[in-house]
């Protein structure tokens, strides 16, 4: 069981995510629990006021630190004691590796960001930073949703048994090879003829091959970082072989 909690200043965003598909079922099954949190809840002054213009000068709002801080601390006090994370863009950036790495902890604290950003002072609160990539959001929300979603399917209970989430791309730093379901034939294109077979050696060296190939047209930075089993590297060799005499001819 891994926890999720959210402090956001919109929690109605996060109303569809976790209403259906795999996400539901696994808080229906209650391997992962998800709680949202209002930051304006944590405000103490009447108005309720969660930002406010820059010292300094400068466009747009900060958020303050007080509200975020008081939710943060209240959460601690009554939920445990979760690795807290700000989202912003300013953070490590997100992987698959990161994914694997959260989802060992059994609680955590999103915090999301908003407008220009949050008052500098939060950060003392703050265990780590996350990013989901070199682009701004309009805030937080959806990076996080991206984050649990990612995270949970690591969780032992999330995806049904009998996947293998280790099998995947990027787990061993190749692309998925091409999947094809019925039928045969699709407007003229039909199937590679190997996995009509039932040949389960000829099919996974056909997968591994695809993928492969995959990898190395798309993303060959992938090939360079990983250190690839010996097998591979024949079927490299092998592949770019076809390759040069493809272009020959
Ligand atoms: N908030 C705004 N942009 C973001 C990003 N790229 N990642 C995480 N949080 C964000």
């Amino acid at each position: 069981m891994i926890r999720f909690d959210i402090l956001t200043l919109f929690p109605d965003m996060f109303q569809s995510p976790f209403a259906s598909s795999v996400l539901k079922k696994a808080i229906d099954r209650g391997v992962i629990r998800v709680s949202v949190f209002n930051i304006r809840d944590f405000t103490t002054d009447k108005h309720h006021v969660v930002d406010d213009s820059p010292y300094g000068g400068g466009s747009g709002m900060v958020m303050k630190a007080g509200p975020i801080v008081e939710g943060i601390e209240w959460i601690k006090s009554t939920n445990g004691s979760p690795r807290v994370i700000l989202m912003t863009p300013q953070g490590v950036t997100f992987n698959h590796g990161e994914a694997i790495r959260l989802s060992q902890y059994d609680h955590l604290l999103f915090v999301c960001g908003r407008y220009e950003g949050v008052d500098e002072r939060v950060r003392k609160y703050i265990d780590e930073e996350i990013s989901i990539g070199d682009y701004i959001l309009t805030g937080g929300e959806l990076a996080v949703m991206v984050v649990i979603d990612a995270v949970s399917r690591f969780v032992p209970g999330v995806l049904g048994s009998g996947t293998s989430v280790l099998e995947e791309s990027f787990a061993d730093t190749l692309l998925e090879y091409p999947q094809y379901t019925r039928p045969r034939v699709f407007r003229g294109k039909g199937v590679p003829e190997v996995l009509m077979s039932g040949n389960h050696r000829q099919i996974t060296h056909w997968r591994r091959k695809e993928a492969l190939k995959r990898t190395l047209v798309r993303r060959p930075d992938l090939l360079e970082k990983g250190n690839l089993p010996e097998g591979d590297l024949a079927l490299l060799e092998e592949i770019k072989r076809e390759e040069r005499k493809e272009n020959d001819s």
